[in-house]
């Protein structure tokens, strides 16, 4: 009989090669394309990112206004799709009009579908690059039944993004500076990840030749989980929970005790065992943005820092090596934007988009890649014989 490793969560299977990221769990440590992150996150911005994530190296002036250009000429949706939005229960989460919503991407764009077409691909890549801001913008629009509001291509990415969500029809709108640096820090610190969780969906959906808004619609879906991109929604929302910093001692032994499942949302990571690189920068920004926006004691960042600092110092996080993770602060960032907390999940989906769209493309030009087929050990019933059901 063949005989098979066992890997449950597949943690120390790798399933592919790739160039895009490097993460070294140890040293906290994130390259996308050799670049450290904190310096893409101090001196890049995030489409410069999708940039260098697509294609590997930085551009130089002329190739990143040409990229710009690309990318701004599809941030519109086509008209139809407005209909289908309407589709969905006025009170959907916007995560589940995405995946609804990219899927049927397929179904509207049928110039780039052909996986074998290397312009194609890279049309794809730009149009979800392009689309997957307006479409959250329109599931958070349409979740809070306000009217759609049109992408403005006059402002940078992030800027715009902001505008379609916060932007009332007939009223002035202008998009602070601050929050929008914010925004595209966020954008840049969730861009890719290496094979984690929805990435691994969208190779495993594209091996099979998938089409890559189908793959992205897989990628979304599996992202949406608490453990994965969920745990944002859900961190800021039990930090909420907490309420107050006396209830935090409560929420730790929780936490350990074995026979409750409660996790604290925000900590522990499969790769990093020391600190989360995103998290550091995370809290620094958060730490700015309320500065900026003049909000002091904020109840819910008190909570954080205390129950971070708390954890940090119990045997039980220190023995797993449990660190707070990108999640744990950029919820307070989204919430001092306005943002809801249903829509934290959608914009790590849209940040994360070009990483799975990066690491499609590597794995379709890949000549080594084949059909994504894990094998299992069986542990069911030996061979029997079908038995009428009279004879049971
Ligand atoms: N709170 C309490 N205990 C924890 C936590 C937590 N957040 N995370 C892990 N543990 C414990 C777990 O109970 C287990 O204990 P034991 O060995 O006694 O059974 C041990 O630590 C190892 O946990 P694991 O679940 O085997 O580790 P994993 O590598 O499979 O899971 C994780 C990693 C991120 C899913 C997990 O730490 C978790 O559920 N964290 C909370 C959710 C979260 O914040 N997710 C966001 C991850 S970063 C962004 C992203 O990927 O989207």
């Amino acid at each position: 009989a063949d005989v098979f490793t066992y890997d449950p969560g597949f943690t120390s299977t790798a399933a592919c090669k790739s160039a895009i990221t490097y993460i070294d769990g140890d040293k906290g440590e994130l390259l996308y394309r050799g670049y450290p992150i904190e310096q893409l996150a101090k001196d890049s911005h995030f489409l410069e990112v999708c940039y260098l994530l697509l294609f590997g190296e930085l551009p130089d002036k002329a190739q990143m206004e040409d990229f710009e250009g690309r990318v701004t000429r599809h941030t519109m949706v086509h008209e139809q799709m407005n209909n289908f939005f309407r589709g969905f229960r006025r009170d959907s989460h916007p995560m589940a009009t995405m995946v609804g919503v990219v899927g049927a991407m397929s179904a509207f764009y049928h110039d780039s579908l052909d996986i074998n077409d290397p312009w194609q691909r890279e049309v794809a890549a730009i149009r979800m690059i392009a689309k997957l801001p307006t479409i959250a913008a329109m599931a958070y629009k349409y979740s809070i039944g306000q009217p759609f509001v049109f992408p403005k291509n006059s402002l940078d990415y992030s800027s715009n993004f902001l505008h379609m969500c916060f932007a009332v029809p007939a009223e002035d709108y202008a998009v602070d500076p601050i929050l929008s640096k914010a925004m595209d820090r966020i954008m840049m610190l969730h861009a890719d990840h290496e094979q984690n969780a929805s990435t691994s969906t969208v190779r495993l959906a594209g091996s099979s030749g998938a089409n890559p808004f189908a793959c992205i619609a897989a990628g979304i879906a599996c992202l949406w989980g608490p453990a994965h991109g969920g745990a944002n929604q859900a961190c800021l929302e039990m930090l909420r929970e907490i309420g107050t910093v006396d209830r935090i001692p409560e929420f730790i032994a929780r936490a350990k005790d074995k026979d409750d499942p409660f996790r604290l949302m925000g900590f522990g990571h499969r790769v990093y065992k020391n600190f989360d690189p995103r998290a550091t920068v995370m809290k620094e920004s958060a730490d700015e943005v309320l500065e900026l926006m003049g909000i002091h004691n904020n109840p819910t960042l008190q909570v954080a820092k205390e129950l971070e600092r708390i954890a940090l110092e119990d045997d039980y996080f220190i023995s797993k090596k449990l660190y707070p993770n990108v999640d744990f602060y950029s919820g307070i960032i989204l919430d001092a934007m306005g943002f809801p907390t249903a829509m934290f999940t959608p914009i790590f989906a849209l940040s994360r988009t070009v990483g799975w769209i990066a690491q499609w493309r590597e794995m379709i030009a890949d000549e080594e890649q084949k059909i994504g087929r894990p094998r299992q050990l069986y542990v069911g019933e030996s061979y029997r014989d079908y038995k009428q059901v009279n004879d049971r």
